[in-house]
Formats: structure tokens, sequence, C-alpha cells
């Protein structure tokens, strides 16, 4: 399990064991998930939200033990390290894992093991859908929303505060994070407003499930 959450993450984030993070490009255009995600909404999660974090975070680790450490080693030592670089950590990783798992690709479907594995642990895709959408509407106040493989290899569902994620020392469901949804007002205010619930109800349009699979099958690799 040491070795899993370091190889996920050498492909989802661009930096290496350098302190300087950097935000890949986003892998689609501002408006290419409309009409479920706005591209006026896009551009400013992708330019300022995100930027942001990844301009703090370098600011965040400059001069402290964190300079030297990968992120991934930033969240095994999460707690003992500044809320800066926790809220920011968090924010880079948790965003761009974010852009990885949705896509304008129609038709993308979850690969033969993780739907035995959904069927298995849920009972239905439908299943899951309802009960991460329920994690993300009773999150209370900003977060994320995880589907994830859990230390015992099984799947589960799990939200988190603020920029907090499963692969952090202290969270309290650990694991390797496949699916994630952003729930910050920030992500669908200028769309939906206030309704969650029907943001949520959108964005099952736009899971690519190609990549959320590959994911699956990381995780489950010994
Ligand atoms: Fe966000």
């Amino acid at each position: 399990m040491k070795t899993k959450p370091f190889l996920m993450l050498l492909l989802v984030c661009s930096q290496g064991l350098s302190a300087q993070f950097t935000q890949k490009p986003l892998p689609y255009a501002y408006n290419a998930l409309e009409p479920f995600i706005d591209a006026q909404t896009m551009e400013i999660h992708y330019s300022k939200h995100h930027a942001a974090y990844v301009k703090n975070l370098n600011a965040a680790v400059a001069g402290t033990e964190a300079e030297k450490m990968s992120i991934t080693e930033i969240f095994a030592h999460i707690s003992k390290l500044s809320p800066a670089i926790r809220n920011n950590a968090g924010g880079h990783f948790n965003h761009e894992f974010f852009w990885s798992v949705l896509t304008p690709e129609k038709n993308t479907k979850p690969s033969a093991d993780l739907a035995k594995a959904i069927r298995e642990t849920f009972g239905s895709l439908d299943a899951l859908k309802d009960k991460l959408n329920a994690a993300g509407t009773s999150r209370f106040g900003s977060g994320w929303v995880w589907l994830y493989v859990g230390q015992d290899g099984k799947l589960a569902i799990c939200s988190t505060a603020n920029q907090d994620n499963p692969l952090m020392d202290m969270a309290e469901n650990k694991g390797m994070p496949i699916l994630a949804i952003d729930v910050w007002e920030h992500a669908y205010y200028l769309k939906y407003q206030n309704k969650r619930a029907d943001y949520l109800t959108a964005i099952w349009n736009v899971i690519n499930w190609n990549e959320v699979s590959n994911y699956y099958k990381m995780a489950k690799l010994k």
C-alpha cells in the first residue's frame, strides 16, 4: 500500500521532488464541459482558484522542511506541517485530480473490474451515484466527496472538509482516491447558485470513467 499513492501521484501531479509545484494544462477547453459545467466557472476555477493554491503552496513550503518533499511526502507528514501547507497542498492535488476525472467525452464506462466492485459494494452504479451525491449535499460548508480504495482494498465513499483528502496522514478515512467531486461553492455557484444537488446530478454527465478505471487499476496493484 505504501507505494501506491506515489505511483498515482506521479501521473496526476506535474512535479517530481522539486519544491516548485506547477499547474498542468487543463486537459480540455474551458467550455468543453458545457452545459453541465459552464465555461466561466471552469475558467475561474482553473485559472484563479487552482492557480492560487499552487502559488500559495510554493510560498508556504519555501524555507521549510517541506521544501524538498514531494506532494506525496507532504501528505504523509501533513499533520506536522503548517495549515497553509495543508490547505494549499490539498488544494493543488485535489484540483489536478478533479480535472483528470472529468471529460467532454460521452459514454465512458467503468472497466469490467471496477463495475464488478461497484456492484459488489454498492449494488449498482446508480446506487453509487446516489451515495456520493448524498455525501456531497450533506457536507457542511466547503469540501470534497471521494470514491476511494480503502486500506482493506475495498471501494468506499467519504467526504472531507476544506482541501483535505484521503491521502493525508490525519484523514479519518484513508485510501487511494479514484474519483473526486469538488463541492466548494466556487465549483458550481455561477450556474447552479445554491442548488448543490443539481450540480451533483449534472456532473455525472462529464465523469471520465476511463480515468477512474485507470486509478482503480493502479490502486489495486499489488
Ligand atoms: Fe475547487
